[in-house]
């Protein structure tokens, strides 16, 4: 008999105090790497001119929390929402985490960004907000897996 993993995973959305960059999105990429690697993490950063949105998912949900605090507590950015949740398996399973800078107007051409952006302008309910969050990850991870098809 084999039993199945609990992944705990957050997703949030967060406005950054200073204008975003390639650079700056791989400079926080540099710091995550080494440490989620460390803790098991897995996720993706998405990053534009003015905000964040990142997925983190692993098995300890102690070191999930603690590492969110300390992202929440990162005078970098402010967090407008965020949820919490578990899964029998990780989205992102080859990415200690992956991060990638996009244009304002390529995010908008996103499938799924509008959608996402309506809930969290209208303050949606958290599991709907959650769902289109996770519809625009898997959006994200497909094109992404291509972009990177050697
Ligand atoms: C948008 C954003 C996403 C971040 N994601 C991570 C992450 O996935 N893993 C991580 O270790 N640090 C991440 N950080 C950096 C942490 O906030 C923190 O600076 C880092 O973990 C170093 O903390 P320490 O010096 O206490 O070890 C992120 C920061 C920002 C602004």
């Amino acid at each position: 008999m084999f039993s199945k993993k609990t992944i705990h995973f957050i997703i949030y959305h967060s406005h950054s105090y200073y204008p975003v960059n390639e650079e700056i999105t791989q400079e926080i990429a540099s710091t995550a790497h080494p440490n989620n690697i460390d803790k098991g993490f897995t996720g993706m950063l998405l990053a534009t001119e003015n905000s964040f949105i990142q997925y983190i998912e692993g098995e300890g949900l102690e070191e999930l929390e603690s590492l969110f605090e300390k992202i929440k507590n990162d005078t970098r950015h402010e967090i407008s929402f965020f949820y919490k949740g578990v899964s029998d398996f990780r989205v992102f399973s080859k990415w200690s985490m992956g991060a990638w800078y996009m244009q304002p107007d390529e995010l908008d051409g996103l499938e799924g960004f509008n959608s996402l952006k309506l809930c969290l302008n209208n303050n949606l309910h958290e599991e709907t907000s959650a769902q289109t969050f996770l519809e625009l990850m898997e959006s994200i991870l497909s094109i992404w897996s291509l972009k990177n098809k050697k």
